[in-house]
C-alpha cells in the first residue's frame, strides 16, 4: 500500500533521513522503532508532506512526494501527531468534527461520528467537555478518534503511548489493534518497543536516519541487537 524508497530529508543543512526504504502492506500494522532523534517523526512528517524530501513515496501506486499535505490527506493518509495537538478550548465533539475535513469524509460525518464513538465509549461520555479538560489518556483517545474521522486508509501514529500509565498503554495498543479491524492500515512509531513488536506484523529499526534491521515483530523481539539496545536485556 505504501512504499518508501531511498528517502532523504532534513532541516536546513542537517540531513536526518539518509536513504530510508520501507513498505507497509495493506491491512497490516508496521512499526518503526528507534532511539530519540533517530528520525522517526521526521519520516512521518515527510510522508504527510510537511517536509521536503528526496526519494520516492508511493501510496497505492501513486507518487505522493511533492504533494501538498491536504492532497495527501485526501488520498487517505492521516497522521495522529505526537502530543495529541487537540484544540483545548473547543469541545471534544468539535475536535472530532475537525477531523472530518477530508473531502471523502464530509458527506458521511454524522454516520462516521457514530462509528468512531462505538470504539471510544469514554469519548462519547465527554463530547460536550472542553478537550483541554480531559485527562492525558482521554485526550490521546480523542486524538485517535479525530484521526479516524477522516475515514483514512492509512493511519500514522507518532508515539501514542507517550505519557500514559501502564494500564492506559495496554488500552491504547488495544485501540490500535481495533483500528486495523476496521480495515485501516497502520504505521506505528513507538518507544514502547516490547508492546509494539508484540502487536506489529512487521517492524523496522531506524538508527541515525537509516534502517539497520527489519523483520516480523517476533523476529525483532528475539533479535540480540534489538534486545540489547531497546529492551534492556
Ligand atoms: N524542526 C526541526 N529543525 C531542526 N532540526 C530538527 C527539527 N525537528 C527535528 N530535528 C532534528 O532531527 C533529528 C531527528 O528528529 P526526529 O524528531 O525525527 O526524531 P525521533 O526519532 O522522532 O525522536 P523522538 O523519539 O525523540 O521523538 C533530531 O536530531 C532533531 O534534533
Ligand atoms: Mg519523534
Amino acid at each position: 500500500m505504501l512504499k518508501i524508497h531511498d528517502l532523504y530529508a532534513g532541516y536546513g543543512k542537517s540531513e536526518v533521513l539518509q536513504g530510508v526504504s520501507l513498505e507497509v502492506p495493506e491491512g497490516k500494522i508496521v512499526t518503526l522503532i528507534g532511539a530519540n532523534g533517530a528520525g522517526k517523526t521526521t519520516t512521518l512528517k515527510a510522508l504527510c508532506g510537511q517536509l521536503k524530501c528526496r526519494g520516492s513515496i508511493s501510496f497505492q501506486g501513486q507518487e505522493t512526494n511533492g504533494l501538498a499535505p491536504h492532497d495527501i490527506v485526501d488520498l487517505g493518509i492521516t497522521m495522529i501527531p505526537e502530543g495529541r495537538q487537540l484544540f483545548p478550548f473547543l469541545s471534544v465533539k468539535d475536535n472530532l468534527l475537525m477531523g472530518a475535513y477530508r473531502k471523502k469524509a464530509r458527506p458521511v460525518v454524522a454516520e462516521r461520528l457514530e462509528e468512531v464513538l462505538e470504539l471510544f465509549p469514554r469519548v462519547r461520555e465527554r463530547l460536550d467537555q472542553f478537550a483541554g479538560s480531559l485527562s492525558g489518556g482521554e485526550q490521546q483517545m480523542v486524538a485517535i478518534a479525530r484521526g479516524m474521522m477522516a475515514c483514512p486508509k492509512l493511519l500514522l501514529f507518532d508515539e501514542p503511548s507517550l505519557g500514559l500509565s501502564p494500564l492506559l498503554v495496554e488500552q491504547m495498543f488495544d485501540v490500535v489493534r481495533r483500528v486495523t479491524e476496521q480495515g485501516i492500515t497502520v504505521l506505528l512509531v513507538e518507544q514502547n518497543v516490547f508492546h509494539t513488536l508484540r502487536l506489529a506484523d512487521y517492524g523496522y529499526v531506524l538508527e541515525n536516519g537509516s534502517i539497520v534491521l527489519s523483520g516480523t515483530g517476533e523476529e525483532l523481539l528475539g533479535n540480540p541487537h534489538v534486545r540489547r539496545a531497546y529492551l534492556g536485556h
